[in-house]
């Protein structure tokens, strides 16, 4: 049985919906309470039990790269201090995991970004773990993906359900109930269908488990949707080819590559947070007792 050892994590997109804030800083770096959102990626995958990252990139985002190292100059100054949790807490990623990253030299879309991992993966089953989408979950949603893996040993996308009016808005699968719990075999796949175009309402979210073979596909792919090579064009042949799973997951998910989705991520982590989230709770009553 196959492990799943290796995730990969775009982060290459430009972040146009982000602008102003993502010109200079990736919108992956922005900040969630007291750590960058692509940090709660990072230990999603840790947590799930992977091994190896690797960030596909772009000019403009080597604060990723950096936040993932190891800062011997900071290291110094906290030892210094005794500041020995905070050290603890900022060497546990760049220790545990090993990160690699790939340049995407052009924004060709994230079926693109993924092929570009390819020489790295090789050929074994990998997670994608997109890089502005955060789930928070009691189990780690990689998690509970690897263990319908462990199962049915295809592909797997994660779904959440979304209304019908805003099924415009993602990739759209359609399929059947499948024996286990919250799965579905899927029959077909669209990315960003025309209102009324399909009956579904189970939208892909930004994680996959994928079987190597998706590389044959992305390799020969076109452009699709909006100009760019699309990653749900290659996961629907592979669908037709071998089989392929969605997975209702059980978390929420945020966009936090989408300014209403990111704020609503910070006040969700924020009242959840050990020591902050009692004092934020009560600031957040007070403030909407104000506004009425
Ligand atoms: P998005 O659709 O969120 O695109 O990509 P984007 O460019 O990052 O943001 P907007 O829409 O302009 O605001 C989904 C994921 O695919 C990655 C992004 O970094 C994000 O994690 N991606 C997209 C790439 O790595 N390369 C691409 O060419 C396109």
């Amino acid at each position: 049985m196959s492990r799943i050892r290796k995730a990969v994590i775009p982060v290459a997109g430009l972040g146009t919906r982000f602008l102003p804030a993502s010109k200079a800083i990736p919108k992956e770096m922005l900040t969630i309470v007291d750590r960058p959102t692509i940090q709660y990626i990072v230990e999603e995958a840790m947590a799930s039990g992977i091994e190896e990252v690797v960030f596909i990139t772009s000019e403009g985002k080597s604060a990723i790269e950096n936040h993932f190292d190891y800062d011997f100059q900071l290291d110094t100054v906290l030892n210094k201090k005794n500041k020995t949790g905070l050290r603890e807490e900022l060497n546990k990623i760049s220790n545990l995991i090993d990160i690699v990253s790939v340049r995407q030299k052009k924004p060709l879309g994230l079926g693109h970004a993924i092929w570009m991992a390819r020489n790295v993966i090789g050929n074994e089953p990998f997670l994608v773990l997109l890089g502005d989408d955060l789930v928070m979950s009691d189990v780690p949603c990689c998690r509970q993906m690897i263990d319908l893996f462990d199962k049915v040993q295809e592909s797997i996308v994660a779904i959440q359900r979304v209304p019908m009016d805003q099924t415009n808005q993602y990739g759209i699968v359609e399929g059947k109930a499948a024996a286990i719990e919250r799965t579905y075999k899927i029959d077909n796949m669209v990315e960003k269908p025309a209102l009324g175009t399909s009956s579904s309402d189970m939208a892909i979210i930004g994680r996959y488990l994928l079987m190597p073979d998706i590389f044959d596909y992305l390799g020969r792919a076109t452009p699709g949707h909006g100009g760019e090579i699309q990653l749900t064009d290659s996961l629907m042949e592979l669908a037709g080819r071998r089989g392929m799973y969605a997975y209702e997951f059980q978390g929420k998910r945020y966009d936090a590559g989408d300014k209403l989705g990111y704020l609503k991520a910070v006040v969700d982590f924020a009242l959840r947070h050990p020591t902050l989230g009692q004092d934020f709770k009560e600031h957040i009553q007070k403030a909407c007792e104000k506004i009425g």
